[in-house]
């Protein structure tokens, strides 16, 4: 490298010597003091310049959003708000941005609303919120690696394209080669997916469960970390049609191990971003704060950014049957008054996310493990408890973010599998393969899904999970 990193720079004994940065303008004050930042960290550098020995060209050139190189001597701040600054020897321009053209952008240092960085997406990661969150958002992916890794998972690479719909409910995108103003049909008029690349029909995978499955029950513990899709038109802050899941598989472990690991788990991550993100989480709890003044009180976040991580990491989450659950919720205030959109009738019914909401944030007031769901309400693959009815599925319910995991035992036995399939009109030989586990060597086994949006949502207090993926694809937007 020609350069070290401002992090590193940062942290140096400022012992007069020489040093060599690169990075962003983010501001020039009275044509003498840079804030220089190159992505490394939160926090910018100043760089102080001499500037009746420098050029009157390169010191025009000094302007917000361009690329600089600067060599010079670190040294102690005399100002305040760093420790250490770095008196300039030498400014090359690498890269102009034109003041007039900038002004345009939300590169302009003023306050951009979130909507307006959306539409500059391509620019937003030169903003301190975004540089932050992105940082953390890295982070956490390594952080979900080291876990599963250091606990002896193996990590799995399950198809992005497929031909079954793991969840059962449809909202899938399809992949075709056919030339969509020419498709092929067959004698009966329907289309002729024969004909078609993959000489079947084919989609991209909503879950990576099922071909997860499979290998778990062969290598024991595995985990998926991928993308995956979903056609749901649901344009809410809590959505995307493309987001990444992690799905970790587990042989011979029952709900009650599932509920553990997924709860070890949450906490593992969190902690290491609160060892390891300390500068971003910091200015992300302070642009929280800042962000909360505008808002009614009821709309505040209750806890501060960091304080809100730690409670996660220092309490057990609360377990709860969807029976008891729906006790709770039907002799509650909102319900009694009708002020939920969908008012709890009876047992049976699909809880919304105002339900979810009330129980995680004003019930319980801590994250909420619900287990034990109607059959009817969950997916075709969850074991079937004895009373027949209920299914050995649990949600895991966070404040301010509802469902953040899905999860279950799996049904391992196969008649009861195929009478389930039957019943809800599933095509055994799609799935002949997905059966043929519980042929060979079945045994009992779990998994869950964790969004890993909806994660990183948590971790950063922001409230749109538009603003923590860089390219966001939701209803009617697949921009950059
Ligand atoms: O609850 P879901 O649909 O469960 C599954 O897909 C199972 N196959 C998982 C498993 O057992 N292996 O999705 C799991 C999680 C949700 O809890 C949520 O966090 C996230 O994925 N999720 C979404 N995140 C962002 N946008 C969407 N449209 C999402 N749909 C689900
Ligand atoms: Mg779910």
């Amino acid at each position: 490298m020609t350069h070290t990193k401002i992090v590193e720079v940062l942290s140096l004994d400022p012992v007069l010597q020489e040093v060599h940065i690169k990075g962003w303008v983010k501001a020039f004050r009275s044509n003498r003091f840079i804030a220089l930042n190159d992505g490394s960290t939160i926090n910018n550098i100043q760089c102080v310049v001499d500037f009746e020995n420098t050029d009157e060209a390169i010191l025009n050139e000094i302007t917000v959003g361009a690329a600089i190189a600067v060599k010079g001597i670190l040294k102690e701040s005399q100002g305040q708000g760093q420790n250490v600054e770095i008196e300039v020897q030498s400014v090359e321009i690498l890269g102009k941005a034109d003041p007039e053209e900038v002004k345009k952008t939300i590169l302009s240092p003023k306050r951009h609303s979130l909507e307006k960085l959306r539409e500059q997406a391509h620019l937003r990661v030169r903003t301190n919120t975004f540089s932050a969150i992105m940082r953390v958002r890295s982070k956490l992916s390594f952080a979900v690696h080291q876990y599963f890794q250091e606990n002896g998972f193996n990590y799995v690479n399950t198809p992005i394209i497929t031909g079954s719909d793991a969840e059962g409910a449809g909202e899938m995108f399809k992949v075709t080669n056919f030339d969509l103003k020419n498709i092929p049909l067959d004698e009966n008029g329907k289309i002729d997916y024969k004909k078609d690349f993959f000489g079947k029909e084919t989609n991209l995978t909503v879950s990576g469960q099922l071909e997860g499955e499979t290998y778990a029950l062969g290598l024991g513990q595995i985990y998926t970390f991928g993308p995956t899709f979903r056609a749901e038109n649901s344009n809410t802050s809590r959505h995307l049609a493309e987001f990444w899941m992690i799905e970790p598989e587990v042989a011979f472990c029952d709900l009650d191990g599932n509920m553990d690991l997924a709860e070890d788990f949450i906490k593992y991550v969190i902690n290491y971003v609160l060892e390891n993100c300390d500068d971003d989480l910091a200015f992300l709890e302070n642009r929280q704060a800042q962000e909360d003044k505008s808002k009614p009180e009821a709309e505040r976040a209750p806890m501060a950014l960091r304080e809100k991580l730690k409670f996660i990491t220092e309490n057990n989450f609360k377990r709860v049957s969807y029976t008891e659950a729906i006790d709770i919720l039907k002799n509650s205030k909102p319900n009694k008054k009708k002020k939920f959109n969908y008012v709890i009738e009876e047992w049976g019914a699909d809880l919304q996310s105002e339900h979810e909401r009330y129980l995680v944030e004003k019930h319980f007031q801590c994250p909420v493990i619900l287990f034990d769901y109607p059959a009817n309400i969950k997916a075709f693959y969850m074991r079937l408890n004895e009373d027949g009815k209920t299914v050995r599925a649990m949600d895991i319910l966070f404040p301010g973010i509802g469902e953040i995991v899905g999860g279950s035992q799996r049904e391992e036995r196969l008649e009861v599998l195929q009478e389930k399939m039957k019943a809800i009109g599933i095509d055994e030989k799609e799935l002949w393969w997905y059966l043929d586990t519980r042929r060979f060597g079945t045994c009992v086994h779990s998994g869950f899904g964790l969004g890993f949006e909806r994660l990183v949502l948590f971790a950063t207090g922001m409230t749109n999970i538009r603003d923590v993926i860089p390219y966001p694809r939701t209803p009617q937007n697949a921009e950059f």
